[in-house]
């Protein structure tokens, strides 16, 4: 049932091309428009939405990350994203006119039910992104949006966190249109891009031969940083979390701006430090983050960069490069985490740890 691979979770790294075209699969109207059938909340009444706050807990919580960037950038509503566990216990500012998001995988994880039962008493209309059809979440919510990921076995979530990312990218497109801060042309190309992305992920799967070596060759290291800035941020911590669940190593992601202002004491000779490089565009992001690059090489790190395939001038830093496909930045995060994933599952394979079933951890979290 593994079809042919070692672990649950190295077969569900290679199903995400699949998992995400599903997701994305049945979303236009006969006119080009976006449709997401499973939103019961009439269109008049999203357009009163003033404020949107994602609830989520681990990797979900990481894709509401990244959804935040492509929510505020695409529809202009402010968005927050609040981890489940924190929510309630802070007498957040929700009413009528908020739509708390939540996010989970299994639609089971309690510190995420909790929270939305908590928003729902105070008014709010609930909007959940689940994988699972008829679980607890999506039940208690006014509207869903299903991912097709199909079941997900490893307890570390991998086509969870991507079909979740696409969905995300969805619900941004989606209000964009209902609140009309995109031209229609603007949405489709943004939506013939999102679909053209499964065979780019296919890429970068056919082309990880480089992080396998790698895992071999950083198989004795104590500790790993992931560096990212923008979307870049929730891939670091994202490939940070999946070296911790199952390589049961020190890990830290990190703003990659915030490496000044403290970070970087930590920095040693030898330390190998990922580093999200986001697409050459016309803000400096790209420039500030090449910068960083040279902060942590400076102060003898290895920096693993992950870069755009004819990103050429990151080369001269970096000491390994893992090419990833081109595509806009707020999409970048769909195949640039694919490298950070099976970097994980090797890594955590070559010292012998049971990947599906990591220690002390439960694939949904039901208790509080
Ligand atoms: O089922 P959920 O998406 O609500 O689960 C949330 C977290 O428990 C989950 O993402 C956890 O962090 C995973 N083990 C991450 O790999």
């Amino acid at each position: 049932e593994k079809g042919g691979f070692d672990w649950f979770m190295r077969k569900e790294i290679y199903e995400q091309p699949r998992a995400v075209a599903d997701t994305l699969l049945g979303r236009h109207t006969e006119d080009g428009s976006l449709t997401l059938d499973e939103i019961r909340i009439p269109e008049a009444e999203l357009r009163t939405i003033q404020k949107i706050i994602i609830i989520a807990a681990g990797t979900s919580f990481y894709a509401g990350m990244v959804a935040k960037y492509a929510i505020e950038h695409w529809c202009r509503i402010p968005c927050e994203v609040e981890l489940a566990s924190e929510f309630r216990y802070r007498d957040p500012i929700v009413g009528p006119t908020t739509m708390v998001v939540a996010i989970s995988q299994s639609g089971e994880t309690a510190d995420t039910l909790m929270a939305i039962r908590h928003a729902r008493e105070q008014h709010a209309r609930v909007l959940a992104i689940c994988n699972t059809n008829g679980s607890t979440i999506p039940r208690e919510s006014d509207a869903v949006i299903y991912t097709h990921a199909g079941p997900e076995i490893g307890v570390a979530s991998t086509k969870g966190f991507t079909t979740q990312l696409a969905a995300c990218y969805l619900l941004g497109l989606y209000l964009a249109q209902v609140k009309n801060t995109m031209f229609g042309d603007e949405i489709a190309s943004v939506m013939k891009e999102l679909e053209g992305i499964p065979p780019l992920m296919q890429q970068v799967l056919d082309d990880s031969q480089v992080v396998v070596d790698l895992a071999a060759r950083l198989i004795d290291q104590p500790s790993v940083l992931f560096l990212g800035r923008h979307v870049g941020y929730p891939v670091a911590l994202e490939g940070a979390l999946k070296l911790k669940e199952i390589a049961y190593l020190h890990a830290e992601g990190f703003a990659a701006g915030e490496l000044k202002h403290g970070p970087i004491a930590i920095i040693e000779e030898g330390m190998p430090v990922f580093v999200v490089v986001p697409p050459r565009g016309r803000d400096q992001l790209h420039e500030k983050v090449i910068s960083n690059i040279q902060e942590v090489r400076a102060r003898g790190a290895r920096p693993i960069v992950l870069a755009e395939q004819d990103d050429t001038f990151v080369e001269q830093f970096a000491s390994t490069v893992i090419r990833l496909p081109k595509v806009s930045t707020i999409l970048q995060p769909l195949v640039a985490i694919i490298p950070l994933q099976i970097f994980a599952c090797e890594l955590a394979t070559q010292l012998g740890h049971d990947v599906d079933q990591p220690r002390n951890l439960a694939k949904s979290v039901t208790v509080e």
